[in-house]
């Protein structure tokens, strides 16, 4: 069982780090600085001792809809439940604070299909949760998979 536990300002560095090694093999979109200390507290983080060694993210769109960002994990600890942790922790915030649907864009369906994520079409989301999508240099050609999950206890 791991920790999950709210990303510090200590953390940046290396969830970055994680984060843009898995984006420059096309495994995941980079983030810059800003954009993670803008949105730290959207991320979770495992540690080992002190060092992340798993981050992810719940960023709110709007009233009925959040999105499940940025999940990385340190490629010598994949495989060991971390990345289920995470993902476990962004659903169930998203049930505390009241968000019924959350949503990924993800090169990875099959591993968010093992939480009951199922894939839909990106035009059924609503353009509100495009926002990102407008400074990516792959817009409007995304080949992401959207997929979306309900939330129990919303
Ligand atoms: C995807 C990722 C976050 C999963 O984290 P993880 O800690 O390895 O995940 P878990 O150990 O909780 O894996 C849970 C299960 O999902 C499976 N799984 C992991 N990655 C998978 C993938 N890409 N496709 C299908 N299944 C996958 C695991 O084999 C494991 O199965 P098991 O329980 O039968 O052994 C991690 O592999 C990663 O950081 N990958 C690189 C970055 C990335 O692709 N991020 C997602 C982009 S949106």
């Amino acid at each position: 069982v791991f920790n999950v536990e709210m990303a510090r300002i200590v953390d940046v560095g290396r969830m970055q780090e994680l984060i843009n090694g898995f984006a420059s093999r096309e495994e995941m979109l980079p983030r810059s600085l800003s954009e993670i200390y803008e949105n730290i507290r959207d991320y979770f983080v495992v540690r080992d001792d002190d060092r992340v060694v798993g981050c992810g993210s719940l960023h709110v769109c709007w009233a009925d809809m959040a999105e499940i960002k940025s999940m990385a994990v340190e490629e010598k600890r994949q495989g060991q439940g971390i990345g289920t942790a995470l993902v476990a922790s962004c659903i169930t915030e998203a049930g505390r604070i009241g968000i019924d649907t959350v949503f990924c864009l993800t090169y990875k369906p099959d591993f968010f299909s093992r939480f009951g994520f199922k894939i839909v079409d990106k035009m059924e989301l609503p353009r509100k949760v495009w926002t990102e999508c407008y400074h990516c240099p792959k817009f409007p050609d995304c080949d992401e998979v959207a997929m979306v999950r309900r939330v129990e206890n919303a």
